[in-house]
């Protein structure tokens, strides 16, 4: 594909450096290899996460200037509430200060010691959250996801046949669709796995919650990919996703194009209180819910700006060209391109590395080594037993980088396909109990 045009002009510039190899070698020492140790000023290019990191516009700009930081019924509070009552048609929405607040909310609200919680795929935070109440998890992704390589364009699905069984033996308490999936590759959910995964949850009369953070990524999919949506706009597929749901959270660092934000809606109003009072005790006021009026200002405005189609045909093509180029040097990657970032599976490539010594890992170290280049693993050192691919994770932040940053990642990864026989496994010396990948400390282990 051609490499899609900026859709915006650049007015304000950050300066990124290129840290000598010797100065890289010495920093991935210093942080026990861990990717998420190393200091941000030490990046050249950042694909660590597109959570919160992208570039605000002028006019978010511009509305942060008028933020009302008042404690109790701030004016950007009352902005905010409007911008979600209109993104997602639910009324009386609650503020967080990111998306795992709203997690621990619905936890706390929903689940207990033993609750079953089905799901395309939950994230690590909200997987995290869920089993500190004792929940049991069931992500039911979609049969067509285990084929890497195959073009099924929604390989975000839930598993529909899985999901009715669980439910008619009633184990399940709570089922959550994450759109799109991002631990299953960034893939979207078609709206009509959707309609029909809520079907099935009022018929067995459980609750289901929509994972909102990327919506709109998710929604320009179902436009682009499913024909009986081609002529509906990005609103109209985003509402009637949410019509589809007993309450929805969201985290306004991905599509909310925010450095901070989030909130939670529920159509219960008596889950609604509850979830009231638990916000003031965890977060705040309930005009505020641990944002500045700033973060909400500018989470109000980005909510808008992210149904733009111009936006994500640039946002979706970013991806796209980068998926394209690194398949092409010969490296598996997750097919077709996903919304938010490039996931490329490394155990045929990689396969001197067994499982047990994390083949994803050495390849985020070696391409921090390498290119300066930052990126994630999402394999057995995130999810230990529980990991189905070994996957590194290219995410893109919104409206920041240029192509010559994305043909930079793409050399050092042409490079590294070469050297590949060179790349040595890791040992884990120090993990803790939850979510390990953030604190794990590691050594080389060849
Ligand atoms: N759900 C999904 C699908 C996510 O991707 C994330 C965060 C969350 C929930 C939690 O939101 O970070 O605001 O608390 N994902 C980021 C990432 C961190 O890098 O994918 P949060």
């Amino acid at each position: 594909m051609r490499y899609p045009i900026e859709p915006f002009r650049i007015k304000v510039v950050e300066p990124i450096e290129l840290p000598t190899l010797e100065e890289r070698e010495r920093l991935l020492k210093d942080a026990k290899y861990n990717i998420f140790k190393i200091p941000s000023q030490k990046v050249f290019v950042d694909l660590l996460t597109d959570s919160g990191t992208g570039a605000l516009s002028q006019r978010q700009w511009a509305a942060m200037m008028e933020a009302d930081e008042s404690y109790a019924g701030s004016r950007s509070w009352f902005r905010l509430k409007k911008a979600i009552e209109n993104f997602t048609g639910y009324e009386d929405p609650i503020p967080v200060h990111q998306g795992r607040a709203a997690e621990k909310l619905i936890a706390s609200i929903f689940l207990h010691e033993g609750a079953g919680v089905a799901s395309n795929t939950l994230f690590d935070t909200t997987r995290g959250n869920f089993l500190s109440v004792g929940a049991r998890i069931y992500d039911l992704p979609t049969p067509e996801a285990n084929d890497l390589s195959s073009d099924y364009p929604f390989k975000g699905n839930v598993d529909l046949n899985r999901l009715g069984e669980l439910l008619k033996e009633n184990r399940i308490k709570l089922i959550v669709m994450v759109l799109t999936n991002n631990t299953g590759g960034g893939q979207p959910v078609d709206l009509d796995n959707l309609k029909e995964a809520y079907a099935l949850a009022q018929k067995y009369g459980v609750p289901l919650i929509i994972d909102a953070c990327r919506i709109s990524e998710n929604a320009f999919f179902v436009k682009r990919r499913n024909p009986k949506y081609a002529n509906w706009s990005l609103r109209e597929i985003v509402l009637e996703s949410f019509r589809h749901s007993d309450g929805a959270f969201m985290s306004g660092k991905k599509d909310g194009l925010s450095n901070m934000g989030g909130f939670l809606v529920l159509r219960d109003e008596k889950k609604r209180m509850r979830a009231k009072e638990l916000l003031i005790l965890w977060e705040g006021f309930i005009h505020y819910g641990g944002l500045s009026g700033r973060d909400m200002e500018s989470f109000a405005v980005g909510l808008e700006e992210s149904l733009d189609e111009t936006y994500l045909e640039h946002r979706t093509g970013q991806v796209a060209y980068l998926t394209e180029r690194i398949k092409e040097i010969g490296w598996n990657v997750m097919w077709p391109p996903g919304g938010h970032a490039v996931y490329v599976e490394v155990r045929d490539t990689l396969q001197h590395i067994p499982r047990e010594k994390f083949p994803a890992h050495s390849l985020v170290v070696e391409l921090y080594r390498r290119g300066a280049v930052r990126t994630v693993e999402v394999g057995s050192l995130m999810f230990k037993e529980a990991a189905r691919y070994e996957f590194v994770r290219f995410a893109i932040p919104r409206r920041m980088y240029t192509r010559s940053h994305l043909d930079h990642v793409i050399d050092v990864m042409g490079e590294i396909y070469d050297d590949r026989v060179s790349l040595v496994g890791y040992r884990i010396t120090y993990e803790p109990p939850y979510l390990r990948h953030f604190l794990a400390e590691l050594e080389p282990a060849p």
